[in-house]
């Protein structure tokens, strides 16, 4: 990336975080707390500058944290519909199942909306994870190496690689029956006695999107403050009890 690009990409950045911060927000308020993205798994730069054999070329060294999922003119237009600021993935479009519901459940989309297919454009399995649409100009490598994150998974779960890390059940695949809801209206009126109220686009310090639940009310990508990018702790299911009166019995997602 050229130096007036790098410029570019951080005016570019620092003006939507400064938009966030203007607005007490809680997404803005969670993150970066003194913790950043290069600290996280979400720090692509890392396992492909190793120089682990099984690891060489399996992901490109951009040379930058931000640009696998943001780029300074933002990527490709995915239509009208909010998603991430200056999004440089394209769309994922697998033909996801969604959980079946009955006329008291509270409403879901037909198909996981475009904020979760933000997370789902590298957790699906379905687009590389190097597979971004503006390469930084500072970078003269060869393309896109185009593994999907199953394919890491292949070696970087149950245990393996010897000394690797373990990332059991990151892949989602297109069936999302075995995951929480997403891109579902939070309405606790249909549901009486089983959730807690929400108030002004939130559920206590969780945002709504469009009034919904999506990946990011649980998760902040940026932040490992809490494991799993978890905006708040959820020690004891405290997480959980903010929407859900009883605590819940099943996983939140499932292999
Ligand atoms: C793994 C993907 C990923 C990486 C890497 C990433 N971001 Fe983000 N970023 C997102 C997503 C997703 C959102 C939207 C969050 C939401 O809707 O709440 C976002 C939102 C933002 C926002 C808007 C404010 C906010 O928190 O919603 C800013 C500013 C931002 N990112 C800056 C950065 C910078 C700077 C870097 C590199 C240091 C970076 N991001 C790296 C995924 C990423
Ligand atoms: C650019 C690709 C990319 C995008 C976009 C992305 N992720 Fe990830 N994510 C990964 C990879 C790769 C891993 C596994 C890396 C590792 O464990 O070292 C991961 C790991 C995770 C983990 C497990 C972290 C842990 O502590 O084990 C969570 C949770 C997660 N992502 C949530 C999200 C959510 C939510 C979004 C959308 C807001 C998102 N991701 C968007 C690539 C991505
Ligand atoms: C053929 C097996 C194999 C595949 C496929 C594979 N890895 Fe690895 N990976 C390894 C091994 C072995 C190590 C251990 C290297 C070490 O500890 O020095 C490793 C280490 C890592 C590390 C830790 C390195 C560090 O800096 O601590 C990360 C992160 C990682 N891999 C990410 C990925 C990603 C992302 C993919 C997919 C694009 C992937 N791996 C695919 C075998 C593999
Ligand atoms: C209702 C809250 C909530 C929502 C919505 C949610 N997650 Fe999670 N997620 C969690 C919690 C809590 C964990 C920690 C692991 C656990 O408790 O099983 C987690 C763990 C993960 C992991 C780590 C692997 C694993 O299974 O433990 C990934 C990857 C992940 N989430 C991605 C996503 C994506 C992508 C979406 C949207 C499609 C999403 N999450 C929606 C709460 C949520
Ligand atoms: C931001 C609010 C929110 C949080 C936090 C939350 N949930 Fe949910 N949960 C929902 C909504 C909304 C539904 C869908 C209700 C419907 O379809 O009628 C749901 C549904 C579920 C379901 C499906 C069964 C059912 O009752 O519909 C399970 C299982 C579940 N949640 C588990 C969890 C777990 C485990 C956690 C904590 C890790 C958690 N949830 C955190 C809002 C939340």
């Amino acid at each position: 990336m050229r130096r007036s690009d790098l410029l570019h990409i951080m005016g570019a950045l620092g003006f939507a975080l400064g938009i966030g911060l203007m607005h007490p927000t809680p997404m803005a308020a969670q993150w970066p707390n003194g913790f950043t993205v290069d600290q996280t798994p979400h720090n692509l730069t890392r396992p492909a500058s190793s120089t682990d054999p099984d690891m060489v070329g399996r992901i490109r060294d951009y040379g930058e944290v931000c640009t696998y999922c943001h780029a300074p003119h933002g990527g490709p237009s995915w239509g009208a519909s909010p998603r991430a600021p200056l999004w440089n993935r394209n769309r994922p479009n697998a033909s996801y199942r969604m959980p079946e519901h009955n006329a008291q459940n509270m409403f879901q989309d037909p198909s996981p909306s475009d904020r979760a297919r933000v997370c789902l454009s590298c957790h699906d399995g379905t687009i590389g994870l190097d597979n971004i649409v503006n390469r930084p100009n500072t970078y003269g490598g060869p393309g896109p190496a185009n593994q999907t994150i199953d394919s890491c998974e292949g070696c970087h779960s149950g245990g393996n690689p010897d000394g690797g890390i373990d990332w059991d059940g990151v892949w989602f695949r297109d069936d999302m029956r075995k995951q929480h809801p997403v891109s579902v209206v939070y309405d606790p009126s249909r549901r009486p006695g089983e959730f807690q109220a929400g108030l002004g686009g939130s559920v206590g310090p969780l945002p709504l999107y469009n009034g919904k639940v999506e990946c990011q009310t649980c998760h902040e990508p940026h932040s490992q403050q809490f494991k799993f990018f978890l905006r708040i702790s959820n020690v004891g299911n405290s997480m959980c009890l903010v929407c859900h009166v009883t605590p819940p019995t099943e996983p939140v997602h499932q292999r």
